[in-house]
């Protein structure tokens, strides 16, 4: 009776459906996506638009409050977001426990679910002020822990961020800068984090903000759920394609193929090989987001003295699929991902930051989503049914 595909099979009232391909948990006014044609709109504007004519913190107010700020209200959110990127002292400790060689991504989040010990008393999630702050201490403190979790990494000095320096800015010179140097941020790859932070804003009920929802559905405390939230991203089924995107393009390089033999080992299905970076669960067409990358891609790429090679191997890889009848009879077009490894990468992040950065860029999606969830009367605490396979009734075996 729902007109669906056939994952979804009724037994009594409970929907068998994995992954919840066709189950809408919420309603919602955050995101509209249209996969078959290719649209991503926030609160009803096209991505394209915001890409061209916004920036990140702008499209954050967006999608947190519904509507683009005045230059008054603008200016007010990014004031009180500079005043708040401090962190405290004493979770700068928390870095000195983990280990050198820690990924970045579990150690943000350990130290993003730590802040709510820090604020333990504006966290109750139906006080207005409470959730105010939340999102603003949020919105400042992650990029400062997440330049932390990268300074670990590399073990250097952690930096005081600078409130003169806009919000991407200040992330690139936390992570690159060194104490008592100056650090001049290029304006083009500042532009072009910021926009990669804004096309990766929100994604409607993605995997990680699904889990942000169920989590604060418990009444769970905006940081908690945000914590969990970076955990779900952590998996590379997830965040981590476009690092998986890098490694398939250094593999062709290094094997010496061209991008037509590789091609057939896509095609013959040879090894599971896919054409990583192609293909989206939701987007039959080309994702909007891609579109919008590629055309940044040449240009970090030469400021920053990127490997020109590799992105011209990505382009010829995109030509041939485009072209090919094996991609366009499966719809599978570049995703997000195929283009935002090779700039991370020419921008000097190593590979395991690349994760980190999709975080900082989804926070406003995960913030909005939560507070949606929270404001919408209908939210019940999230507790999907199952169906039961196990044994039947069966009894302990006593001696006798
Ligand atoms: N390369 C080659 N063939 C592919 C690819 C690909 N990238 N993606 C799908 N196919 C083929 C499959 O083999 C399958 O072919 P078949 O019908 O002959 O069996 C068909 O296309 C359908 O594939 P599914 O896996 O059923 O499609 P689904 O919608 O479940 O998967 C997914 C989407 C997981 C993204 C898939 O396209 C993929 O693995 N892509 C590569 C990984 C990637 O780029 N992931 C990033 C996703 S975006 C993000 O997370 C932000």
């Amino acid at each position: 009776g729902y007109g669906v595909g056939s994952l979804l099979k009724e037994t009594g009232n409970v929907s068998f459906d994995p992954g919840f391909v066709n189950t809408a948990n919420t309603r919602s006014t955050v995101t509209y996506i249209d996969g078959a044609q290719g649209i991503l709109r926030y609160r009803g504007y096209p991505i394209e638009e915001l890409a061209e004519h916004s920036n990140f913190l702008e499209t954050a107010y967006l999608l947190i409050y519904g509507e683009l700020p005045t230059r008054e209200q603008y200016e007010d959110f990014q004031h009180r977001i500079t005043t708040h990127t401090m962190v405290h002292e004493d979770i700068k400790m928390f870095f000195n426990g983990f280990p050198r060689s820690a990924h970045p991504m579990p150690v943000l989040s350990s130290a993003v679910s730590a802040l709510s010990t820090f604020y333990s008393d504006s966290l109750d999630p139906f006080n207005k002020e409470h959730v105010e702050i939340s999102t603003i201490r949020l919105l400042a403190k992650v990029p400062t822990l997440a330049a932390y979790a990268y300074k670990k990494s590399v073990g250097e000095p952690q930096l005081y961020p600078h409130n003169n320096l806009n919000y991407a800015e200040n992330f690139l010179r936390m992570c690159f800068g060194v104490p008592a140097e100056d650090y001049e941020v290029d304006p083009v790859v500042a532009k072009t984090l910021d926009i990669l932070f804004m096309l990766h804003a929100d994604h409607e009920q993605n995997c990680s903000t699904s889990t942000v929802r169920l989590v604060g559905s418990s009444h769970a405390n905006m940081f908690a759920s945000v914590s969990a939230g970076i955990n779900a991203l952590y998996g590379p089924l997830h965040g981590g394609a476009n690092e998986a995107v890098l490694a398939m393009l250094d593999q062709i390089q290094n094997r010496g193929l061209s991008a037509d033999e590789f091609m057939e080992k896509v095609k013959n299905k040879e090894d599971g090989v896919r054409l990583m970076g192609f293909g989206h669960r939701v987007y039959k067409n080309y994702d909007p987001r891609a579109r919008i990358i590629k055309g940044y891609a040449h240009d970090v790429l030469a400021k920053m003295g990127g490997n020109n090679e590799l992105l011209d191997l990505a382009i010829g890889l995109e030509e041939k699929a485009l072209a090919d009848d094996y991609f366009v009879e499966r719809k599978l077009y570049p995703n997000v991902d195929f283009y935002t490894g090779l700039i991370y990468k020419a921008m000097g992040f190593p590979e395991k930051m690349f994760t980190v950065l999709f975080a900082i860029g989804r926070l406003p999606g995960w913030i909005a989503q939560w507070r949606e969830m929270i404001e919408d009367p209908e939210t019940k605490i999230g507790r999907p049914r199952q169906l039961y396979v196990g044994e039947g009734e069966r009894h302990y075996p006593t001696a006798n």
